[in-house]
């Protein structure tokens, strides 16, 4: 126990919330389509205990990963850009409950790699806002969570359509759809996923602001994408509810290809998603911005993933197995 700490004040606090991938509508989410994501087990750990200075600091170790120009050889890690959105999550949270005392230090332990598309920046905020919230004894609903989110995640992102904070927030499956309409999905068996991460990391700011571009210059080529992607994800979450793999398979695969008419796709990728289903995958696709970072295949049951995997893992990708997290931010 801390002595310096206020009696009002636990010396040491954490909240965990989960990492992400999305089956239908990344890109197109953004403006305005509906999305479908899945919460999965890959976990950020935030600890928060007041902090010496009287000041909030932040201290995360996240796996460190060469991002954008690998020539640069610039580490997240070391990158103030991974740092300042905790910051301005506990700011912001700080704000919210009206404390004046802003003495926090706010620790971060994330198992989801950084810039591939899993969510570890909606995961670390949220779990941040949750810990600095418990850290004053306060807790938020996750409406107030979803809202305080935006702050870092506009930061980071610019044009966050709010789907990565939602899922990490309310886990499980959802849909989604901008400003704030989230749909609880509930399924009898969740699909058997496999994760595999091409290891190019990329900006999601810069991918998304270039789609957005592109979609005011090309009005009416957009307008028949997001109509089609509004029918892709309402009939995921119909082949979710009733199991139908196959079905679902199809529909990443079209998903996949919408994403390549985009230029969000990259060769790289696309040889991971070939391969895939050549493995046997019943669909697959890109998961999260694009340009690198992690495609997901659907796989008949696990005997099925593990051939996919060691296939992909020949292929040159990192294999995550993972599984549905029914509970969010915890
Ligand atoms: O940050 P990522 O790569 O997990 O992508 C999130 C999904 C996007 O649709 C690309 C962006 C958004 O905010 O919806």
């Amino acid at each position: 126990m801390s002595s310096s700490s206020p009696s009002t004040s636990p010396s040491i606090v954490s909240s965990r919330a989960p990492g992400k991938i999305i089956l239908s509508g990344e890109q197109f989410v953004v403006l305005g389509a509906p999305a479908v994501a899945m919460a999965v087990n890959l976990y950020s750990k935030i600890e928060v205990r007041p902090s010496q200075s009287g000041r909030i600091e932040v201290t995360a170790d996240i796996p460190l990963h060469l991002v954008g120009d690998a020539d640069k050889g610039s580490l997240v890690g070391e990158n103030r850009e991974l740092l300042e959105p905790l910051r301005l999550a506990a700011s912001a949270t700080l704000d919210h409950l009206a404390m004046r005392d802003r003495g926090v230090h706010v620790e971060a332990n994330c198992q989801i790699p950084s810039g591939a598309g899993l969510g570890s920046s909606a995961s670390t905020t949220v779990a941040t806002i949750s810990a600095v919230a418990k850290s004053r004894r306060a807790r938020l609903n996750r409406e107030d969570i979803f809202k305080l989110a935006f702050i870092p995640e506009n930061y980071l992102h610019g044009h966050p359509s709010g789907v990565d904070q939602a899922t990490c927030i309310y886990g499980g499956i959802i849909q989604f759809k901008k400003p704030s309409k989230i749909k609880a999905i509930t399924v009898k068996r969740p699909p058997t996923i496999l994760v595999c991460d091409s290891g190019a990391h990329r900006s999601t700011k810069a991918l998304v602001g270039a789609v957005v571009k592109r979609s005011q210059e090309q009005t009416d080529g957009f307008q028949s994408h997001l109509d089609e992607i509004t029918s892709i994800s309402n009939a995921v979450v119909k082949a979710l509810r009733k199991e139908d793999d196959n079905e679902l398979g199809r529909l990443m695969n079209r998903n996949h290809e919408m994403l390549r008419q985009i230029g969000v796709s990259t060769p790289d990728l696309d040889r991971l998603v070939a391969e895939a289903l050549q493995a046997g995958a019943l669909g697959a696709k890109l998961t999260g911005a694009g340009g690198g970072g992690c495609i997901i295949a659907l796989c008949a049951d696990k005997k099925d993933r593990s051939n996919i995997a060691r296939k992909l893992r020949n292929a040159g990708g990192t294999i995550y197995n993972v599984s549905l997290d029914a509970s969010g931010v915890k």
